[in-house]
Formats: C-alpha cells, structure tokens, sequence
C-alpha cells in the first residue's frame, strides 16, 4: 500500500508538501508508461525534440519565482540561491544542444558513418541539495538523446519536481516522455527493480556504491552515478589573505556547505601566513548571516534537524580522533536544522575519510607542498579541489598531482560550469561524469563502414 509523506520546511518547520509515495505497482506502471511511449519518442526529429526542450526553458525562466520558492521550501536555501538555481535550470538546455551535437549527434565522412541511439527508459534518481537543477541536468540530455525518463526527487524535495512536471507539460512534451514518482528508498528501490534501461543518479557515495553492486553483473543497464567528495582546497604563498580567505570561506560555506563540490579540508601552510589566513576565515565565520528564505542572508539551514545532528555527531567523532577545536559547529533556532560553521584543526588527529554534508572546515597544516599534495590525494574521493597561489609553476604541479576531476585555480571548488564535465575518480562517481559529458551516457554509438555498392574485401592468402 502506498504511503503518505510530507516536506517540512527546514527553516521554519511548516509542511510545504504532502502526498503519496508511489508502491511498486505505480512504478512498474509508470515505467510501463514510459517504455510505450520510447519508439515514438526516439524517431521523433531531433529539431522537434530540440524546439521542445528550448520552449522548455523559456517555460521554466517564466516560472522562475515559483520553482525558487518551491526549493527554498523544501530544503531551505535563501531565495537568492534558489533564483540561481532556478536560472541554471534554464540554462542547462542549451549547453546540453551543444553536447548533444559535438559528443554525440549524427557524423559522417569519407566511407565512414557515425550515429547514436538513445538507451531506452532511463531512472533518474535526484538528490536534495539542487533538487531542481541536478535532475534536470539527467533529464533534459535524457530526452534530447531520444529517451524516456522516470523521475524519482529526493523524498527531501518534492515540489519543485511538480512544476518541472508542468513546465514540460506547457512546453509541449509528449504525455509518457517523462514520468514522475514520488516517494523515498522504497519507491527507489521498486525502480531499480523495474524493466529500467538506464539509471541516473546523483547522490551520496552510500548509496552510489550500493547501486554499484546492485547492478553488478548487468551491463545492459547504463549506470551514470554521480557521488560526493572529500574535497581539498591548498593555500600556498604567494597568494593574497584576504583573497585566500574569501575563496576558501566560500568553498566550505556556500548552501551551508550542502554542495557535493564544497572544500571539506583545507591545507595551509604552518607559520604565520597560515596563521593569518585561519584567523580572516575565523573572522568572516563570527561575521556570517544565517536565516531563510527572503532574508538577505549567505547561508540557510541544513536540510533538516537530522542532517544538524549527524554533522553534530560527525564534529564529536573528529574530536575523537585528535582534532583541535577552533571553532564549533552548533545548532540554535527552533526547527533543529539551523547550524553555525565550524572549524576544526585535524593536523595531529587520525583522519576520517567521509564526507560530512555540512559547515565544518577541517584545517591540515603542512610543512612543505609535497606534504600539502600528499595530504591532498590522501582520500578515497575525487570529485573536486583547488589551489590558491599565484605562482604558475605550483598550479601546474597541482594539476599533474593533484587527484580530482573538477581543479580550480584561485577560484572556489563549488561554482561547477555547466560547458565542462562535472565527475572525478574514486568513490565520486563511476567514470560517467555528468554536464557536458552527460551526453555521452544518455546514447550508445552505431559507427559504420561505407561503400555504396557491394564489392568485394581485400583478401589476403586467397588463390
Ligand atoms: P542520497 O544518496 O541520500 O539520495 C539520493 C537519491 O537516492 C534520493 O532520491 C534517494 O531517495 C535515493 N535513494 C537513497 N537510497 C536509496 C536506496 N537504497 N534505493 C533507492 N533509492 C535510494 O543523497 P542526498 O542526501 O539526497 O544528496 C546529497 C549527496 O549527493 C551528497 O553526498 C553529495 O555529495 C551528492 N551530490 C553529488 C553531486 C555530483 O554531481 N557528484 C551533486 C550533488 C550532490
Ligand atoms: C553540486 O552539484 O552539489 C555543486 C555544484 C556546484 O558547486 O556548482
């Protein structure tokens, strides 16, 4: 029997949505759905498909007061955010009409053939911190490639879900092309278990790794999995501390450090320069605006007061192991789920490698660079760092040391640019990273030998 469930405003406690979470028999109607309707779908044109995807985005800029409401609902993020998350949604359309013609699309030349074909019914399993603008980047690839999608939000976030249902629904995509369930682990794992082509999902390395194993042993499946990081950020001299500072404040701290990009360790050197930076970061730490929604504030809440509680309890573990205290990630507020940035100095303690959803900074002092880059690679993950310094040399050493698949020189380790691939090695993901390459997972190539009229292959050691 299908269960009820609700979305609880983090910042204020409110429910902003409540509805049923799809059974297994929703699910395999609905994937059913979405398979009847993929042979037409996929010999649509693809201008067609294009012209739909672009009125798409002009539907999605008309609506984006309502879909930055509806994210800062759910999860909590100030307008502001939500409005530039709500942009990007937009933009996405056409950085994937570029992908899609120059990694995949239709080639030929002399003798030879290039196609691709689109997969079939493709999953599309959303995390909650871009509930709008991380499916949408599975989805709108999906169907330009020519497939068809079930899209299960993150139970966090429903409701932006809705109104993108309704924007494509405006833009004239046909019913059945994309489908939407609802629900949480149990609607997710009645999709993993329905007749699905392709899943495509973004999430924790938990459960990316679960899926992983789960589709063991089927390499019919597409499987793109884009997972979380434990990601670096080097500060080096020469460099400029306020500027170092910001970038790093930023890196760790932007959507309450909920972004998979975040700096999680930051590296500085021992000595007064290292000093100096932990003491501008400390000072914009007491200077941060916390709150909601229109508030003309830089962080949220977290998600909810649970995640505020494992990020509690994940600072107590790094206590622990050895790490110094500067200073402390706290709850305050009503709803549990308000938390003050941390910082913690983890130089002599015993390093856990996870990855803390959250705003906690831990600091590695380091003697010497390669000791910096050693620290740096010291993690299962892969997904992002950053160097800042304004020696060229020292970034092109970061970029041949260095082990993550998005490397920022100067600039923060969040802020991804959707014209380049976004994925790294390690626990972050299974080599199908998403953005611009995320054309590459949504078709398979059909490459083709040409001749126009029947002739015989040359044959070697024939009579
Ligand atoms: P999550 O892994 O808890 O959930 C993601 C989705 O998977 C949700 O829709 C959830 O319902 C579903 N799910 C979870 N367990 C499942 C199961 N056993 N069976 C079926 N479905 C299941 O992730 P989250 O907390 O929503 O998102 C935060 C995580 O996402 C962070 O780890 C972050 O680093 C990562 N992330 C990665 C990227 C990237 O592009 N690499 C981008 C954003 C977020
Ligand atoms: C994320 O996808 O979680 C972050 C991407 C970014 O920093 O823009």
């Amino acid at each position: 029997m299908s269960e009820t469930f609700q979305s609880i405003n983090p910042a204020t406690g409110d429910i902003v949505w409540e509805g049923q979470a799809a059974d297994e028999e929703a699910v395999n109607a609905t994937v059913a759905t979405g398979r009847s309707v993929f042979e037409s779908w996929r010999r649509t044109d693809i201008s067609d498909r294009e012209a739909i995807l672009k009125r798409y985005a002009e539907v999605v800029t008309e609506q984006k007061e309502q879909i930055a409401k509806a994210i800062s609902d759910d999860m909590g993020k100030p307008m502001w955010e939500a409005r530039t998350e709500a942009g990007a949604m937009a933009a996405k359309i056409g950085h994937s009409i570029n992908a899609y013609h120059e990694r995949t699309g239709d080639k030929s030349g002399d003798g030879f053939s290039l196609s691709h074909r689109p997969h079939g019914v493709m999953a599309v399993l959303g995390p909650f911190n871009f509930p709008g603008h991380l499916p949408n980047g599975h989805i709108v690839p999906s169907l330009l490639a020519g497939n068809t999608v079930v899209f299960k939000p993150s139970e966090l976030t429903p409701s932006v879900a809705e109104i993108m249902m309704d924007c494509f629904a405006k833009a004239g995509l046909p019913e059945g092309a994309l489908n939407l369930v609802q629900g949480g682990r149990e609607t997710g794992g009645a999709l993993l278990e329905a007749e699905i082509d392709g899943l495509l999902f973004t999430g924790s390395a938990k459960t990316g790794t679960f899926f992983h194993k789960y589709f063991g042993g089927r390499p019919e499946v597409m499987l793109a999995l884009e997972m979380g990081g434990n990601n670096p950020l080097i500060i080096h001299e020469p460099c400029d501390v306020q500027a170092a500072a910001d970038i790093a404040f930023m890196s760790a701290f932007i959507t309450t450090g909920q972004r998979c990009s975040c700096s999680r360790r930051l590296i500085v050197p021992a000595g007064e320069f290292g000093d100096q930076v932990i003491a501008e970061l400390m000072a914009r730490i007491e200077d941060v605006t916390i709150g909601q929604g229109e508030d003309n504030v830089f962080m949220g809440p977290l998600v909810s007061a649970e995640a505020a509680e494992a990020a509690v309890d994940f600072q107590t573990a790094l206590v622990a192991s050895g790490g110094k205290l500067i200073t402390e990630l706290e709850r305050f507020g009503q709803t549990g789920a308000f938390v003050k940035p941390g910082l913690i100095d983890m130089t002599k303690a015993v390093s856990i490698d996870e990855e803390l959803f959250g705003p906690l900074l831990q600091i590695y002092r380091s003697g010497n660079l390669d000791a910096a880059f050693a620290r740096a690679n010291d993690t299962r993950f892969g997904l992002a760092g950053g160097l800042v310094c304004d020696d060229e040399h020292i970034w092109a050493q970061a970029q041949s040391e260095m082990k993550a698949g998005i490397l920022n020189w100067n600039r923060p380790t969040t802020g991804a640019a959707s014209s380049l691939p976004f994925g790294g090695p390690g626990l972050s993901g299974n080599h199908r990273p998403s953005a611009y390459y995320a054309a590459d997972y949504c078709a398979w190539p059909v490459a083709s030998q040409l001749s126009p009229k029947a002739a015989p292959p040359a044959m070697v050691g024939m009579k």
